[in-house]
């Protein structure tokens, strides 16, 4: 089975032998590809809705693999008993959700050994919880896929928040390796920051905002970083 470059990255991020679950799983690519290639011997795939779930369970059963994956239908990390999953993946949602189905279920949660995310948008808050709440950032990757680029991070338990708060923004293990493709990825930040600021420009009161002068800040720092590069 081939996994596109963005699910064989997260896939190369689980370490070998643990129970892990796929939150959000919906084709249930992860975890079927994790035990047929027997990095892991269980996994467990859930989704909140429907379609995915059916579709999980179609594609589990395809592969003959019921006995070691177990596919639920619920909402975030509510289809696990605490301690069951050494490591959590939820991929391909928004940051926002990524770290509402981590606050909701705290008991199970704060049992997790690795956490790996992939926020399709919003990544920085996501860097932002983990770092409030007792998470250190030991690994993080960028994927480009069909020409998007994608970033993964890896979290396990440990204290600390970031000295450099342009590393929320940018992720501070793709600044300490300098990941290849860093450089695409301030550039991406810059112009998102840049095309909000244009939009603010519109209005005087937006210009005059606290607001306007945090983008305008976080984007000063941007631009500083990439030229450190
Ligand atoms: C775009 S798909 C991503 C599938 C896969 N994780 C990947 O990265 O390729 C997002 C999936 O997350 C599911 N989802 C969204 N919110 C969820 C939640 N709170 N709990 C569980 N699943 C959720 C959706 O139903 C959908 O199947």
């Amino acid at each position: 089975m081939k996994l596109g470059q963005r699910l064989q990255t997260i896939a190369g991020m689980v370490p070998a032998g643990v129970t892990m679950a796929d939150i959000g799983t919906d084709h249930a690519y992860l975890p079927i590809y994790l035990v047929k290639e027997k990095i892991v011997a269980r996994a467990i795939a859930g989704d909140v809705h429907h379609g995915p779930y059916l579709s999980a369970q179609n594609a589990v059963a395809a592969a003959q693999l019921e006995q070691y994956i177990s596919v639920r239908l619920g909402n975030g990390l509510a289809v696990l008993q605490p301690g069951e999953a050494d490591v959590v993946v939820i991929a391909g949602m928004g940051g926002a959700n990524i770290i509402a189905i981590l606050q909701a279920c705290p008991d199970i949660t704060s049992l997790v050994q690795r956490l790996i995310l992939q926020p399709m948008i919003a990544a920085a808050p996501v860097r932002l919880w983990l770092h409030t709440q007792g998470w250190q950032i030991v690994d993080e990757q960028l994927v480009q896929e069909e020409g998007k680029l994608y970033q993964i991070i890896a979290a396990e338990p440990g204290a600390g928040p970031l000295d450099d708060q342009s590393l929320y923004e940018i992720g501070p293990r793709l600044w300490q390796s300098r990941h290849p493709l860093l450089r695409l990825h301030i550039n991406e930040l810059i112009s998102q920051r840049r095309a909000v600021l244009l939009a603010m420009g519109g209005s005087d009161d937006a210009v005059k905002s606290a607001k306007y002068r945090e983008y305008t800040r976080k984007l000063n720092a941007l631009e500083e970083k990439l030229l450190c590069l």
